[in-house]
């Protein structure tokens, strides 16, 4: 997926999440292994609401996406963890 796309599909959902948020803003995201890297790398440019609200991926799909919407490869200890932590707790959608 490109960013564009992300920011179309994003725009979409919108109406649909409202009537979700008050519930996704009360559930914090599972603490683990990663959280703290995540929390540094991914609260820059919005809330980890994107997060909990997305299809989810497998590893290798957040990793490519990660990598096309931020510069963490240049900090691949950070992209790592993140990657393990977002596929251990955001799985694709079944
Ligand atoms: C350089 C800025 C930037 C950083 C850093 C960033 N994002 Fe994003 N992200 C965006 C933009 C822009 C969008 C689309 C608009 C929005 O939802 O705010 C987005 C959207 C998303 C979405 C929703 C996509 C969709 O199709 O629904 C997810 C999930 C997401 N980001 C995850 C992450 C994760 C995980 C990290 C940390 C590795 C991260 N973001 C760091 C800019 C960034």
């Amino acid at each position: 997926m490109t960013l564009v796309s992300g920011v179309l599909r994003a725009g979409f959902g919108l109406t649909a999440c409202l009537a979700l948020q008050a519930t996704a803003v009360a559930a914090p995201l599972p603490k683990g292994d990663g959280y703290a890297e995540l929390r540094t790398e991914c609260t820059r440019c919005h809330t980890l609401h994107n997060i909990q609200q997305s299809d989810g991926f497998t590893a290798e799909g957040w990793q490519a996406f990660i990598e096309q919407m931020t510069d963490i490869e240049t900090r691949p200890e950070h992209r790592n963890k993140i990657v393990a932590y977002l596929a251990e707790h955001f799985p694709p959608d079944p």
